[in-house]
């Protein structure tokens, strides 16, 4: 007999970054983080228990994933396999409805949606928290996944992990903001962001400068979105993303993901804000800009970034809710 089970879950988007471990085998981070989930950039995962299967099996757009990929399946599946009592394997399918790997944490939903489909297909009920706490297991920025909506990552302290997870800060409709992602680059990437962190915390001596930034920052962020005031918001999130890509910078080998147009974009946002259009950027491992504004002005924000030349595209989203089951199944 198979059992199966599909979630579905949103990317997010950090306004406030997460940006080097402690703890690389668990992703514990060394700073909290805060992001907006992205109702349009979705995946949905299925999880199918197959006691025919000799290993698991995970497909990722259709195509078979690399041995990397099913190594953190396997991380995902361990503590449930464990607490259920099961030695069956799975099979796994994903589909993410934008591009993958090009600093638009794909793997943030996907890894959301694994956590609960996984759990759901070996029958466990876990609190939000605790599927937090397993999307973190397949990548670290997954966990603020799990809340959707305003989310908070708690670094936490213990050495394994139970206190580092994501909760809610506010609902996707406590506050009607639009984010761009403008696409100016769709394959992936050269340097993922595992290995751009650990260069960047042995060797940035920018590093503890980015540390104690976070640190100021986190609360005048939380503050902001609570209160919907968006210049606070906006600049505190420029100056996370310009800081997050500084650290990079001071690394040995250099990181810089940046693209001509990713500047182009970055000047543009500046400039229009001179002329009064409220909008702010961000920008993770890779890329792409994401311009983020009020409801009121995105169309706006929209044709102007189509305008820029190495802009291939532009995605618009809204606040995305949290993870949650699926009845429509892959296969
Ligand atoms: C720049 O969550 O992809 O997007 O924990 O190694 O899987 P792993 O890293 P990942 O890193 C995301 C980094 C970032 C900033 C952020 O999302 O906070």
């Amino acid at each position: 007999m198979t059992r199966k089970a599909s979630a579905e879950a949103c990317a997010n988007i950090a306004l406030i970054k997460y940006w080097g471990k402690r703890d690389a085998e668990r992703h514990l981070p060394c700073n909290g983080s805060i992001s907006l989930a992205l109702a349009d950039l979705r995946t949905v995962t299925t999880v199918a228990i197959d006691p025919s299967l000799t290993a698991d099996t995970l497909a990722l757009d259709g195509h078979p994933a690399s041995a990397a990929e099913l190594g953190r399946l396997g991380k995902v599946l361990r503590p449930l396999r464990e607490r259920a009592g099961e030695t069956a394997c799975v099979r796994v399918e994903s589909v993410n409805y934008f591009p993958t790997a090009a600093g638009l944490a794909s793997s943030a939903a996907g890894f959301a949606a694994l956590a609960l489909a996984a759990a759901a297909a070996y029958d466990l009920t876990l609190d939000e928290p605790e599927l937090s706490r397993l999307a973190r297991i397949g990548s670290g920025s997954a966990c603020r996944s799990v809340p959707g909506g305003w989310a908070e990552w708690h670094a936490g302290t213990d050495p394994a992990g139970l206190d580092s997870f994501a909760t809610r800060l506010a609902p996707p409709d406590h506050w009607d903001l639009r984010v761009m992602v403008g696409l100016v680059a769709t394959g992936p990437k050269a340097v993922g962001s595992g290995a751009g962190m650990a260069g960047t915390v042995a060797t940035s001596p920018f590093y503890a400068g980015w540390l104690q930034g976070v640190a100021e920052d986190l609360p005048v962020a939380r503050a902001a979105i609570l209160a919907r005031d968006f210049d606070t918001l906006g600049e505190a999130a420029e100056r996370s993303c310009l800081r997050m890509h500084g650290s990079m910078l001071g690394a040995v080998p250099p990181l810089l993901y940046w693209q001509p147009a990713t500047i182009a974009v970055m000047q543009a946002v500046w400039q229009w804000r001179q002329e009064g259009l409220p909008c702010f950027f961000t920008i993770d491992a890779g890329p792409n800009v994401k311009v983020f504004c009020p409801a009121a002005v995105a169309a706006d924000v929209e044709r102007r970034m189509k305008f820029i030349p190495g802009v291939t595209g532009v995605r618009a989203s809204g606040p995305g809710q949290g993870v949650a089951l699926s009845k429509a199944h892959l296969f």
